[in-house]
């Protein structure tokens, strides 16, 4: 919902305007073949959650598709600023924000030509409002037939702006009547959703899919493996095969914007639903409480971050 002062803005290239009138040019390679990487944070209380480590995962994903990016981290925090200052984002107010590195715009041609500049694109938008009932009974996720990418393909580590395979498991997903996918790779063994991490309790252990799996670093899913001595839970990474979900007693996925969701039902491969605690049960109740104190204490420490 847009308030009169508030207005969604984006930058390309250092030009701010509102979202609707951003332009990008058709021979740009994030736009021609998905060539890009991008990341999403959110603000709380206007500072930028792990700001540092979105940029560390961008400059990892843009290692992985041998991509130079050419816009230094303290020239896009700056326009990151410019851009929030443009959208009139009062003080304290909280914005999703999303840039994506390109390529660059150069010939048509899918070999990257070595003299190539990196685009940027910066969203700023209000941070998404989930449903409630996703957080007070929990989403539904089903396990797909479209598997997740392969590593040795195009690896799920890889934040890059090529998310067919993402859309064509969530699409598949809500055909069967669920709010996302629950992506298996190739050989069977349990991944993420579409742009979350999916986190288990089996056995009366927090698991989840380890990278080699393929997934992505979760950068909230990191936070909570961190916070756990300190909260009294141990997670747990490894390879989960499909056969296992029927013994979990919790699920919940993580993002940036997702924080600690809950999971109410898996639809396994069999199409049967696996029920799991309305709002989550006692861990995963844990972990978002956990999740919440521990961001309260990062905005204290972190103002000096603060966008605007
Ligand atoms: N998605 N897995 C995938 C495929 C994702 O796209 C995301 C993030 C995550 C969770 O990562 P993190 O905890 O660092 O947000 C896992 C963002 C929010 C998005 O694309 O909108």
């Amino acid at each position: 919902m847009q308030t009169n002062s508030f207005r969604r803005m984006a930058n390309v290239n250092g030009e701010i305007t509102p979202l609707e009138e951003a332009r990008i040019s058709i021979l740009d390679r994030g736009f021609l073949y998905g060539d890009s990487v991008y990341e999403v944070f959110r603000t709380y209380s206007g500072v930028p959650l792990f700001c540092h480590e979105h940029f560390d995962r961008m400059d990892n994903s843009a290692r992985l598709i041998s991509m130079t990016i050419t816009q230094s981290r303290d020239e896009m925090l700056n326009e990151m600023r410019r851009t929030a200052a443009a959208a009139n984002m009062p003080q304290g107010q909280d914005v999703y924000v999303r840039w994506h590195v390109t390529r660059g715009t150069g010939a048509l041609d899918l070999i990257p030509s070595a003299d190539l500049k990196s685009s940027f694109v910066i969203i700023l938008k209000e941070v998404p409002k989930w449903k409630p009932e996703f957080y007070s009974t929990g989403m539904r996720l089903a396990v797909t037939r479209v598997r997740r990418n392969p590593v040795v393909a195009l690896s799920p580590d890889i934040k890059s702006g090529n998310y067919l395979n993402n859309i064509l498991g969530v699409a598949e997903a809500v055909k069967l009547g669920a709010d996302d996918c629950l992506m298996l790779n190739p050989d069977g063994v349990v991944t993420e959703a579409s742009n979350s991490n999916a986190l288990f309790v089996i056995d009366g252990q927090l698991v989840t899919p380890s990278v080699e799996s393929g997934v992505l670093r979760g950068i909230t899913k990191g936070a909570i493996a961190r916070l756990s001595s300190e909260y009294g839970f141990k997670l747990h990474e490894r390879q989960l095969k499909a056969s296992e979900l029927t013994k979990a007693t919790e699920s919940f996925v993580t993002s940036a914007t997702r924080e600690v969701m809950p999971v109410a039902s898996i639809r396994l491969e069999s199409g049967e639903w696996h029920e799991l605690p309305a709002g989550g049960g006692e861990v995963t109740r844990r972990v978002a409480k956990a999740y919440k104190e521990f961001v309260t204490r990062y905005v204290e420490e972190h103002a000096a971050l603060r966008l605007l």
